[in-house]
C-alpha cells in the first residue's frame, strides 16, 4: 500500500472509550459486569488506579445496560448473556470536587440536563414530550436515548411537577420512580434505571453516601460508582452499611496484561483500515513500556503514527519507535506529562535523579496486593549516594507537596514509603531517563 498521511486519532485515543469496537480485552471484567447488571438488586463499584481504564469500562457497562451487546459478541462471550438480559435507562454523571456530600450529589443529579446522559432527560413532565427523544448516533454508540428538543418548560429540576421543594431526596425518588413506566410507554420494555457515577472518589465528604445509595436502590433503581482506589473502602467510606449489596458488583480494574496491550495495536490497525501497520517486535516493546496502562499505550501509539507520517511511511518499525523514545527522553513527546515532570523536579537535576530512582524501584508485581506501586525511600538511598545525591531528604518535600502535583503521596502506616499518584507518570519518568548514563 502506498503512503498516505493518516490522522493518528483514527486508531488511537486518549479519551474514555464509549465505542465497543475500540474497547480491548477485559473479558473477565465484562463477565463480572454482565453478572452485576443482571442481578435486580445490588450496587456496582468499579475501582483501580488512575489511567487503568475504569471510566471506559463504565461506559461499556452503560452500553450493555442499554441492550447494546456488540462488546459481548466481539469478545466471544455471547454464552454469558441470560436469555432475557435486564435492560436499563441509564444516567451517567461525572462527579467533581465541588460536590460536598450526599445531599449535594443528589441535587446535582436532579438538575442535570445533559441531553445524552442526564437524569432530567428521562423524567416525564408536561413540558417535555417524550417523542422528542432519539437514539444517539455513531461516535457515541454506547450511549442511551438523547433529547433532541425540550418543550416549553424550563430545564431545572425544581420546575418539574414531581419535584418536592426543600426535599431533594424525595424529589430524586419521584423522578426515578417515574422514569421506567413512562419511558416504557414510548420505547418498549426496560426494567430499571441505572445511575452511573464516575469520579466518585473526588466527592469531599463521603460519609453516608453508601447508606444513601442503599436506601435509594430498588428493583427500579440501581447505582454504579467508579473511582480511584485500591479497595472498596477507599471508594465507599461507609461500605459496611452497604453490606451484601456490593458483594456481586465489586469490580477491580487491574493493569492490562501484555497481550491486551498488544491487542490495542491490532485494534488500531483495524481502525486504520490496514493503512498503518506496526512491526510485531515494536508492539511488544511498547506493550512492555506501558506497564499495563492503556493510556500510555494509546499515547505512544499516537506518537508513532505521527512520527511515521513525518517520515513519509505508514509502517511503524524500530526506527520510528526509536524516534519516539528519543523525543520522550528530551521531553518533547508528551507535553502534559512533561509539564507535570518539570513542575515536580523544579529545575533540580538531583531531584530528577531521585525521582527516577524511586520510579525505577522494582515492583513486587503482586497485582492484587494493596502494596502495589509502593516505593521506599530507604531502598534508593545507597544508589542516590553513589550518584552524588547526598541530601535526599531535602529533595523529597517538593515531590509530595500538593501545589507541585503532587507526584508522590505518603503511604500511611508504612514508614518511609510513598506511592506515585499517577502510575502513568511513573512509567513516563522511567522512559524519560532510559539509557541515560549516570554521571
Ligand atoms: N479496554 C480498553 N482498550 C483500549 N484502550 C483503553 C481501554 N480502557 C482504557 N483505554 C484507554 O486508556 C486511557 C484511560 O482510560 P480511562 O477509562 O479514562 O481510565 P481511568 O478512568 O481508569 O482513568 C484512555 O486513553 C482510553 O482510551
Ligand atoms: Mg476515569
Amino acid at each position: 500500500m502506498s503512503f498516505e498521511f493518516v490522522d493518528p486519532e483514527i486508531g488511537f485515543t486518549s479519551n474514555v472509550i464509549t465505542d465497543p469496537h475500540r474497547f480491548v480485552g477485559r473479558a473477565d471484567l465484562i463477565q463480572e459486569s454482565i453478572n452485576a447488571l443482571n442481578s435486580s438488586l445490588g450496587l456496582i463499584a468499579i475501582y483501580g488506579k488512575r489511567g487503568v481504564g475504569k471510566s471506559s469500562l463504565m461506559r461499556q457497562i452503560q452500553a450493555l445496560a442499554n441492550g447494546n451487546y456488540e462488546l459481548v459478541r466481539k469478545a466471544g462471550l455471547n454464552h454469558l448473556l441470560p436469555t432475557k438480559p435486564r435492560k436499563y435507562y441509564t444516567v451517567y454523571y461525572a462527579c467533581d470536587s465541588i460536590i460536598s456530600g450526599a445531599q449535594d450529589l443528589v441535587a446535582r443529579l436532579c438538575n442535570d440536563t445533559n441531553e445524552e446522559d442526564g437524569l432530567l432527560r428521562l423524567v416525564p413532565d408536561g413540558g417535555k414530550r417524550l417523542t422528542e427523544f432519539s437514539r444517539t448516533a455513531e461516535n457515541s454508540v454506547g450511549l442511551d436515548l438523547k433529547v433532541v428538543n425540550w418543550g416549553a418548560k424550563g430545564q431545572e429540576g425544581s420546575k418539574y411537577t414531581s419535584a418536592v421543594p426543600g426535599d431533594i431526596i424525595q424529589t430524586f425518588r419521584n423522578f426515578t420512580s417515574a422514569v421506567v413506566e413512562s419511558n416504557n410507554r414510548v420505547f418498549g420494555r426496560r426494567d430499571s434505571v441505572l445511575i452511573l457515577l464516575d469520579e466518585f472518589d473526588v466527592i469531599r465528604d463521603k460519609q453516608g453516601l453508601g447508606s444513601l445509595m442503599k436506601s435509594l436502590s430498588s428493583d427500579k433503581v440501581k447505582f454504579g460508582i467508579c473511582g480511584i482506589g485500591q479497595d472498596l473502602s477507599s471508594l465507599i467510606a461507609d461500605h459496611a452499611s452497604v453490606g451484601r449489596l456490593i458483594e456481586q458488583g465489586s469490580i477491580f480494574v487491574k493493569p492490562m496484561s501484555e497481550n491486551e496491550s498488544i491487542e490495542i495495536f491490532k485494534t488500531a490497525e483495524r481502525l486504520f483500515n490496514g493503512q498503518v501497520r506496526f512491526e510485531e517486535n515494536v508492539v511488544r516493546q511498547i506493550a512492555a513500556l506501558s506497564e499495563g496502562y492503556p493510556y500510555f499505550a494509546q499515547l505512544i501509539g499516537k506518537a508513532c503514527v505521527s512520527n511515521a507520517n513525518n517520515r513519509g511511511t505508514n509502517y511503524v518499525d524500530q526506527s520510528i519507535l526509536t524516534l519516539v523514545t528519543e523525543s520522550m527522553r528530551s521531553g518533547r513527546a508528551f507535553p502534559n506529562l512533561e509539564k507535570a515532570y518539570q513542575l515536580a523536579i523544579g529545575q533540580s537535576e538531583e531531584r530528577a535523579l531521585l525521582l527516577t530512582l524511586l520510579a525505577e524501584q522494582a515492583d513486587d508485581r503482586a497485582e492484587y496486593d494493596a502494596s502495589l506501586g509502593q516505593v521506599f525511600l530507604s531502598r534508593s538511598r545507597s544508589s542516590a549516594q553513589e550518584l552524588g545525591v547526598d541530601y535526599m531528604d531535602q529533595l523529597l518535600p517538593r515531590l509530595i507537596e500538593e501545589r507541585y502535583g503532587p507526584v508522590l503521596v505518603k503511604v500511611p502506616v508504612t514508614r518511609g514509603s510513598y506511592e506515585f499518584t499517577d502510575p502513568v507518570f511513573r512509567a513516563y519518568v522511567k522512559l524519560r531517563h532510559i539509557g541515560r548514563s549516570p554521571r
